[in-house]
């Protein structure tokens, strides 16, 4: 159903994962957007496994509609793939069961970049965005692709959950002492992605500002979540992933939020223009670091700061909303 009044049309490149779960219902649940896809990527599971949440999630949102991908299956480069289980729960989703739709065809066997290339050009150049919240294989796929190098013009803009900049706090790791887990999972891609020769508007929120101790989800939440009355399954799945993601650390921070967020609301954020680099050898490996540069004519921003009390609006809103 292809509504002319939104103002953001969206492919969502995920790895489903609780925080890219809950980042899929905020984005379906928006007025301004309209997700035309989802492409699932190597991440928090593998990307099979990450279609397949994305099917049963759309399918008890009663969004079957909107095709889903399965991407890459391994990093560019690296073979051994790293899974931050303790964190998302066996099957990525906290342990929660849900059903698969019945007709296994659903799951579109369309290459990753001719679905990509049909659906930019469907629309008008720069009116469909990509919203990637897991490692950033599946992109630098498509940049390295030279099959595709005309339609890249035909993108809007990619905002990306990835990195650790040291912006708005010290944070610069999280999955290793000097790496974010999206940008340490495939940081040859991250690297191809954010190449500021590249003429493509890019937003990067990373965990320096995701991790803003003023902008979690606590059990208070979950407790409200169970509480609201006439219940339906799209809060019962969110208290589910939120309570076994508070079960895990007290309160917890929903990071891919902020790549949704970024992209329908960007006045939220504090952003600065520059470029950024990526380490790709040594213990410093997926490390990024942020150089300001204003004058520059690379169209790479970065997100310093957001507005906590806007965000938590946006947030809590639509989490509580039945
Ligand atoms: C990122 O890592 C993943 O585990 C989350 O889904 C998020 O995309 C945060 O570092
Ligand atoms: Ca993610």
């Amino acid at each position: 159903l292809s509504n002319t009044m939104v103002n953001y049309k969206v492919i969502l490149d995920v790895d489903p994962g609780i925080d890219d779960a809950i980042a899929t219902m905020i984005a379906l649940q928006s007025l301004d957007i309209e997700v035309l896809g989802i492409s699932t990527v190597n991440g928090n599971i593998g990307s099979r496994l990450g279609a397949l949440n994305t099917l049963k999630i759309l399918h008890a949102l009663g969004r079957s509609d909107i095709p889903v991908l399965q991407g890459a299956t391994k990093p560019l480069i690296k073979r051994r793939t790293v899974r931050p289980e303790y964190f998302h729960g066996k099957g990525g989703l906290g342990g929660l069961q849900l059903e698969l739709p019945e007709n296994k065809k659903i799951l579109s066997k369309l290459r990753l970049s001719d679905f990509i290339e049909s659906t930019l050009k469907s629309y008008r150049k720069g009116e469909v965005s990509i919203i990637a919240t897991g490692p950033l294989t599946n992109i630098a796929k498509l940049f390295t692709d030279d099959n595709f190098s005309s339609t890249l013009g035909y993108l809007g803009e990619i905002s990306i959950m990835g990195g650790a900049f040291g912006l708005d706090n010290e944070t610069f790791g999280s999955f290793t002492k000097y790496a974010e887990f999206n940008f340490y999972s495939d940081p040859e891609a991250a690297k191809i992605v954010l190449d500021e020769n590249q003429n493509l508007n890019r937003k990067v929120v990373g965990l320096d500002v995701t991790s803003n101790p003023l902008c979690t989800v606590d059990p208070e939440l979950v407790r409200k979540l169970t509480k609201l009355k006439g219940t339906t399954l799209k809060t019962k799945i969110t208290a589910s992933l939120l309570g076994f993601a508070v079960s895990v650390r007290n309160t917890c921070n929903l990071h891919d939020v902020f790549a949704v967020a970024m992209l329908e609301k960007p006045s939220l954020f504090k952003l600065k223009k520059g470029r950024i680099e990526v380490i790709l050898n040594g213990t410093m490996r997926g490390h990024s670091k942020f150089i300001e540069d204003n004058a520059s004519s690379n169209h790479i921003l970065v997100a310093s700061d957001v507005n906590e009390k806007e965000f938590n609006n946006f947030l809590f809103s639509r989490l509580l909303k039945n």
